[in-house]
């Protein structure tokens, strides 16, 4: 059975409405390769005009984060109602930054999916482990806690809606990818911890690698049998580079069939 692939581009918090609407009509000008979902993932302040501008496209959009509520007294929050109304099709849920900045934990993030999935939204649920874990040799069991606690609250048809992204800390931003050896190993382990509840579904979700992934890179890295395609950051920001990368997963989804 094949796992849908995606590339998606989160662009955090980098654009202003005018430089985001050009970026958008580069993306369109694009020639992009079938077999892969992309998704576009700016900040919220663009995504009403990100639905509009890339209608009929085939390019979805995203949000990079939702509230875990669906409506109420949540002054500065963004209910996933709201998002799947406006025609937004994504979320990242967990994304490290929000982990790292905000104080996101698991159990807080286990509400955002449920939110998001009762949402009609694709929730992309991010995991990864610090460098500092890494080198004591507790990567694992980090990723673990993250699954588990993160995902585990999901019935089976649930879980069959989400996107998994694994995105080393010590990766992100950083120019430093993981190899795809490392990255092909922890997207194998997270598919064992999801077989222990999920079983044989664990086979069919789509597991995207994140951190540094730009087009010299993402060849080797979606070569891998467990990497289903992207969350890419710096270089989404470029129509050409995201493009390539995009491209680069289409081509090896094409060589399978
Ligand atoms: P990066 O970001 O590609 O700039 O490393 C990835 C991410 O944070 O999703």
């Amino acid at each position: 059975m094949t796992r849908t692939k995606i590339v998606a581009g989160n662009w955090k918090m980098n654009t202003n409405l005018s430089e985001g609407k050009v970026l958008l009509q580069s993306l369109k000008e694009e020639n992009l390769g079938q077999g892969v979902v992309p998704v576009i993932i700016p900040p919220y302040t663009h995504l009403y005009m990100a639905v509009e501008q890339l209608k009929n496209t085939g390019l979805k959009v995203g949000a990079q984060n939702c509230s875990n509520f669906e409506k109420g007294a949540y002054t500065g929050e963004v209910s996933p109602s709201t998002l799947d109304d406006m025609g937004v099709e994504y979320v990242i849920i967990g994304h490290s930054e929000r982990r790292a900045y905000y104080g996101e934990n698991e159990s807080f993030l286990a509400e955002k999916m449920t939110a998001s999935l009762a949402n009609h939204l694709t929730p992309i649920y991010c995991v990864g482990e610090t460098l500092e874990e890494r080198e004591n040799n507790i990567h694992f069991d980090i990723i673990r806690k993250q699954i588990e606690g993160g995902l585990f609250h999901l019935s089976a048809a649930q879980l069959a809606k989400c996107v998994i992204a694994y995105e080393p800390v010590w990766a992100i931003g950083t120019g430093k990818t993981a190899s795809p050896e490392q990255a092909q190993e922890i997207h194998a382990f997270i598919r064992e911890v999801l077989t222990e509840k999920y079983g044989i579904l664990s086979q069919q979700i789509s597991m995207i690698y994140g951190g540094s992934v730009n087009d010299a890179n993402a060849n080797e890295l979606f070569s891998q049998p467990d990497i289903d395609g992207g969350l890419v950051g710096g270089a989404s920001l470029k129509a050409d580079s995201f493009a390539a990368i995009i491209n680069a997963m289409s081509a090896l989804q094409n060589a399978s069939h």
